[in-house]
């Protein structure tokens, strides 16, 4: 797994590794700091220990050729977990979720909260973001969320003030860093709202909202000269649930990560008994068509929040700030 400053990741490594021990595999789960060569050290280690089957949340999916060759002169299977690995031809199966649906369902959100679909003209200011620009996913949703949002731009329906649309030249944050998030949102403020409200923001994922929303607030939003704009997101960390409850944040894709914990031990057991692997989907790295799994997605927003998390069992009311 990457990194553990992120809640998602926790929580993938520990689900599938209970899901996999309770199978009776023997698992060595290792958390990488966001450091490819540290993942790469920590991949080689597994080689040389002799282990069956490799899966891998990567940091920088381009970078790992070098360690993945050495996997395949092993014969060891390789399973990339949530995120592509490209640039190899040994990247044997993915299983994830549907990252281009991912921001599509974000942009379709903002132009259905704006009424976009029903004719309002606005215009409405906008300021997008971008994940790392390491990380495959983070072109997926912009793409996803760019095909929604675009022709409203075009328009004039939807302004961007900056005039920073492109990822990820001008909106990537690296490393997905809350920080960096927060750093660029007080500058967009300063240099263009000065003297108007934002009305919508895309963000990517949940650590960019959160730095965003700090942001927000360190600018004053959150009164009624000063609403909150529409903020999206995606992962639906418990700190992110709370901001929805409070209305800092309008929506959270929510990826069912025991979903995905399945597919992967789905995945493993076929190979491993030779038999027919689940796909649903391909995906191409830039060498080959890596046979592929996509979960769904679905969103959480101030609505549905309680059912799709809490009454699913994904969480308990007290694991979430603010909601009991
Ligand atoms: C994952 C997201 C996550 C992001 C940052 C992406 O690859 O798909 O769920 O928010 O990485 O960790």
């Amino acid at each position: 797994m990457p990194t553990k400053s992120l809640q998602r990741w926790n929580e993938d490594g520990a689900n599938v590794k209970a899901a996999l021990e309770e199978k009776g595999y023997t698992v060595d789960l290792q958390y990488a700091d966001n450091k490819q060569d540290v993942q790469n050290s920590q991949i080689e280690n597994q080689i040389t220990m002799g282990c069956d089957v490799l899966v891998i949340a990567s940091i920088d999916g381009g970078a790992l050729g070098g360690v993945l060759k050495q996997a395949k002169d092993a014969g060891i299977p390789v399973i990339a977990y949530d995120r592509l690995i490209t640039n190899t031809d040994k990247c044997d199966y993915y299983a994830t979720f549907d990252n281009y649906g991912v921001g599509k369902m974000q942009g379709e959100f903002i132009v259905s909260a704006l009424g976009l679909d029903q004719g309002e003209k606005g215009p409405f200011s906008l300021e997008c973001f971008g994940g790392d620009p390491g990380d495959n996913n983070a072109g997926l949703f912009n793409q996803g969320a760019m095909d929604a949002l675009q022709p409203y731009i075009d328009s004039g329906v939807l302004v961007v003030k900056s005039g920073q649309t492109k990822f990820p030249d001008q909106i990537a944050i690296t490393n997905w860093e809350s920080k960096g998030a927060q750093d660029r949102m007080d500058n967009l403020l300063t240099a263009y709202y000065a003297d108007s409200n934002i009305d919508v923001v895309l963000s990517p994922n949940d650590s960019l909202a959160q730095g965003i929303v700090a942001s927000l607030l360190s600018a004053g939003y959150g009164s009624s000269s000063k609403p909150f704009p529409i903020l999206t997101g995606q992962d639906c960390d418990k700190i992110n649930v709370g901001q929805i409850i409070r209305g800092e944040q309008s929506m959270s894709i929510f990826k069912d990560t025991r979903i995905l914990a399945n597919q992967v031990i789905a995945m493993t057991d076929a190979i491993l008994a030779g038999q027919e692997v689940p796909t649903n989907t391909t995906y191409h790295n830039g060498v080959i068509d890596v046979p592929s799994y996509n979960c769904e997605i679905q969103f959480a927003n101030k609505d549905n929040w309680k059912e799709l998390l809490v009454d699913s069992g994904y969480y308990t009311l007290s694991d979430i700030p603010g909601a009991e």
